[in-house]
């Protein structure tokens, strides 16, 4: 176990001792002191070396303390109290940079359990940071990541996510290209490529401690396009079976493997999906032409606003798009407030037959309606990412 240096700002009395006796009894963590607001804890933070900080309840704004610590003090790693942990607080964790929550009556087994992890990914990281000062330049020039997300399912992520994959993979360059399949609960990639994954994600998450890129590679399977695929699972099963730390690392990872990493997403918020969110490139929200899932997509903006999330990583895609669409292309944008990055058209005759029979259209059917939109997708998003591919 690496020695972690723990700091509170803005937990009450009763929360102090018990952290002071929880700590107490860890040898490796070590108690720095507790302070009543960030300003009066700078001094010490400025100093000295800081491995954690856990803002309670007691600041006048939990997370905006959280959010100045991540920019000020950039190698302390910040957990937040919460009051009550909802899908909303864990949002607004993520937003402010903050690791982790931790609820105000928490039992002292959770905080064990939350400390004892930070202390093995510190070590983690000081022995791959060994491992890779001869090889600085391959882990600069890191994947970029397209996550796709929907308000709800049936828009076409799975369509979208495997066609841009194999169009990312053939045309720009021989990129490597990863299509993470992080629907668990739907999970229809390898049906839509007709893979038959023999090992999956949830398969390897049980060995996130030993993870890396070596390990990974054995839990991938090749699409005849070149695209490599990471399967969700072989059942249907919810998104419990995998935790936000190790969805962190396994995309942490496939950055390093691939140019691309090409995620879909589920159709709502999880807790434990989250890193495919802040971990993004470019979050590309799917939608299409119907007053109802137009709604919850304006709903799903506003929580991504409060989130803080970059505005300007948020790309609007509007799929199904037909001539009898009573719902035109302006009126959302003028209801959703941003611009339309890429229609793509419905194309009824096509898309299905390919989905169901496993292959993906844009192979088959380069010059279909859809295909060509998706082509000009993939043009649009290299270009405004920077990644690579283009002549
Ligand atoms: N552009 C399109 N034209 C015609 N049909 C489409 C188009 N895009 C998607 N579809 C159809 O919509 C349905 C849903 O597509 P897809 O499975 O890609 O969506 P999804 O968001 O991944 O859904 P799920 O929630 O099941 O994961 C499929 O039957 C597909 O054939
Ligand atoms: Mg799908």
């Amino acid at each position: 176990m690496r020695d972690i240096y723990l700091l509170l700002i803005g937990t009450d009395s009763k929360e102090t001792s018990l952290i002071a006796s929880v700590a107490s009894n860890l040898e490796y963590v070590s108690l720095l002191g507790g302070y009543t607001n960030l300003p009066d804890a700078r001094q010490l933070l400025d100093n000295r070396t800081v491995d954690v900080v856990l803002v309670g309840t007691e600041v006048e704004d939990t997370y905006r303390v959280a959010a100045e610590i991540g920019k000020d003090y950039q190698n302390a790693i910040t957990l937040v109290m919460e009051e009550d942990v909802t899908e909303e607080s864990l949002y607004r964790v993520i937003a402010s940079g903050a690791k982790g929550v931790l609820p105000k009556n928490f039992e002292p087994e959770e905080l064990i359990e939350k400390l004892s992890r930070i202390s093995q990914s510190l070590e983690e990281k000081a022995t791959r940071l060994k491992a890779s000062r001869g090889n600085r330049e391959l882990n600069d020039s890191k994947g970029k990541i397209f996550s796709i997300f929907s308000a709800k399912g049936g828009v076409g992520r799975t369509f979208l996510g495997v066609n841009l994959a194999v169009e990312l993979s053939q045309e720009f360059d021989d990129s490597k290209v990863i299509l993470l399949d992080l629907d668990l609960e739907f999970s229809a990639i390898p049906l839509a490529t007709d893979i038959f994954p023999k090992l999956t994600l949830v398969d390897l998450a049980e060995d996130i401690r030993t993870m890396d890129a070596d390990l990974i590679q054995r839990y991938i399977t090749r699409h005849d396009s070149g695209v490599d695929v990471l399967a969700a699972s072989q059942n249907y099963i919810g998104d419990q079976y995998i935790t936000a730390e190790q969805t962190n690392k396994v995309i942490g990872i496939l950055q390093t493997m691939y140019d691309y990493v090409i995620i879909e997403m589920p159709s709502r918020f999880t807790e434990n999906t989250a890193p495919a969110l802040s971990n993004a490139d470019f979050l590309l929200l799917m939608t299409v032409p119907e007053m109802a899932l137009i709604k919850h997509t304006k709903e799903v903006l506003r929580v991504l606003e409060d989130l803080e999330y970059p505005e300007q990583n948020i790309k609007l895609i509007l799929n199904q798009v037909n001539r009898k669409n009573t719902i035109r292309v302006n009126d959302i944008k003028k209801t959703l407030q941003k611009p339309v990055y890429i229609t793509i058209p419905e194309d009824l005759k096509h898309v299905r037959p390919s989905l169901n029979q496993g292959y993906p259209l844009i192979m088959h059917l380069p010059k279909s309606s859809a295909s060509k939109r998706i082509k000009s997708l993939a043009r649009k998003l290299v270009m405004d990412v920077g990644g690579k591919g283009l002549h």
